[in-house]
């Protein structure tokens, strides 16, 4: 920064008898300064947050309500300011009223004392480490707004990003949530085909096998043909049933889920106790398919990871919320896996993830207990109309409500 033409570092000059404030702003300007004679001191105290490099102020001017005026601008100056004023005294023996105002003096921040009368080189040297002195407060408060502007910055970027992660995270919530609902309507679908379309074939080719079984001429071929179809038969009707069980639609939950889990304990070897109390005869049909898909997800799960050979289920009613619990005596889940899980809802398969976004879509809440002990696994689903807190079925409940 160039002293001599920069606004920012005047010379201003306070001395309003006798002719020190012509002499001194002459000698200045011709060594190449901004000098410039005031003759109000509250001109020095609006200056000293940065519109001027120092002020020189001659000691008659200094009345106690001057010099109060000044400190206080002093003690109000920005932190990277510390104005340099320059006060000429006069020559010779201290009076008391120069040394009181010496002593005032100190109150005023940095102030350095030239002794009258002047000599010109003195006057020049003192102006010139004065203003190094500002210039060096100016570079730090050019620092600073600078570090304050990359803070700002900073800031905007950082909002802006998280604003960006939340619309992307919703995006992503509503793509996955649209998935499942439009895997649930698949489901339903293939097993109507299946069950409607390709079980009606089948059973057709059985009932002419067996008429052709009266007089066939190999018999045993079609006794075969017949087993295997009869098998298919069984299958598809297990696959369409899996798919999505005409049980949910037809008589709800209750019965769809016995069905389920008798089938899932002869598959698995699994022993699974069922303790289902539903205090009203249907719940709404969001919420059985909801439970039955976390019932299904709940029970793979203990059978895939857990290693446990007893399952409990319970379904019961606590004030208006139903509430599934799946708890097993396995290995638990692994630690930072359950860590990452409740903090931020990352670092699992599909299973548990769909469980949370449909339940979060129904206005419930996914609770996961794990230890050394095995795994509970609850989900709670709000449901509308009074509260069934005195509804029967005292179902047996591991996790808090
Ligand atoms: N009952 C359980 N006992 C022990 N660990 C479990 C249990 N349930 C889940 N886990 C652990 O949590 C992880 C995540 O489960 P999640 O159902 O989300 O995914 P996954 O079963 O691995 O795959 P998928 O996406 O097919 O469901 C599992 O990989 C397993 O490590
Ligand atoms: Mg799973």
């Amino acid at each position: 920064m160039n002293e001599t033409a920069n606004p920012d570092c005047r010379i201003l000059v306070l001395a309003p008898f006798g002719k020190d404030g012509v002499l001194i702003t002459g000698v200045l300007r011709q060594s190449g300064y901004a000098a410039e004679v005031i003759h109000d001191p509250r001109a020095i105290t609006r200056c000293m947050s940065g519109s001027a490099g120092a002020a020189i102020i001659s000691e008659e001017v200094l009345s106690d309500q001057n010099i109060n005026a000044i400190a206080q601008s002093a003690v109000a100056q920005p932190s990277w300011s510390d104005f340099p004023l320059i006060v000429l005294t006069r020559g010779g023996a201290s009076t008391p009223f120069s040394e009181k105002a010496m002593r005032a003096c100190a109150s005023m921040g940095n102030v350095t004392l030239l002794e009258r009368p002047l000599r010109p080189a003195t006057l020049q040297s003192t102006v010139q480490a004065a203003l190094r002195a500002r210039l060096r407060q100016y570079e730090i408060r050019d620092h600073l707004e600078e570090r304050k502007r990359a803070e700002e910055e900073l800031r905007r970027a950082h909002d802006s990003l998280e604003s960006l992660v939340e619309q992307r995270t919703r995006a992503l919530q509503e793509l996955s949530l649209r998935l499942m609902r439009v895997q649930d309507s698949e489901r339903r679908r293939i097993a109507r085909e299946l069950h409607d379309g390709m079980g009606q074939y089948l059973t057709a080719a059985k009932i002419n096998l067996n008429v052709l079984a009266s007089n066939a001429k190999n018999p045993r071929a079609l006794a075969e043909a017949g087993k295997a179809l009869d098998q298919a038969i069984s299958d598809m009707r297990t696959l369409s049933y899996l798919l999505h069980p005409p049980l949910l639609d037809e008589v709800g939950f209750d019965s769809a889920a016995r069905w389920y889990v008798e089938g899932f304990s002869e598959r698995s070897g699994i022993e699974v106790k069922m303790n289902i109390n539903i205090p009203i005869k249907r719940l709404p049909e969001a919420v059985e398919l909801a439970f039955f898909r976390i019932l299904q997800e709940a029970l793979t799960n203990v059978h895939r990871h857990s290693g446990s050979r007893q399952v409990e289920v319970n379904l019961s009613a606590r004030a208006k919320n139903m509430v599934l619990e799946v708890k097993d005596y396995g290995c638990g889940l692994p630690r930072d896996l359950l860590d990452r899980f409740q903090k931020d809802g990352t670092g699992t398969g599909v299973g548990l993830a769909g469980i949370r976004e449909r339940l979060k879509e129904l206005g419930g809440e996914l609770m996961i207990s794990s230890g050394e002990s095995g795994t509970t696994l609850g989900a709670l689903i709000p449901l509308p109309g009074p509260s069934m807190i005195d509804q029967p079925g005292p179902a047996k409940s591991s996790i808090p409500a």
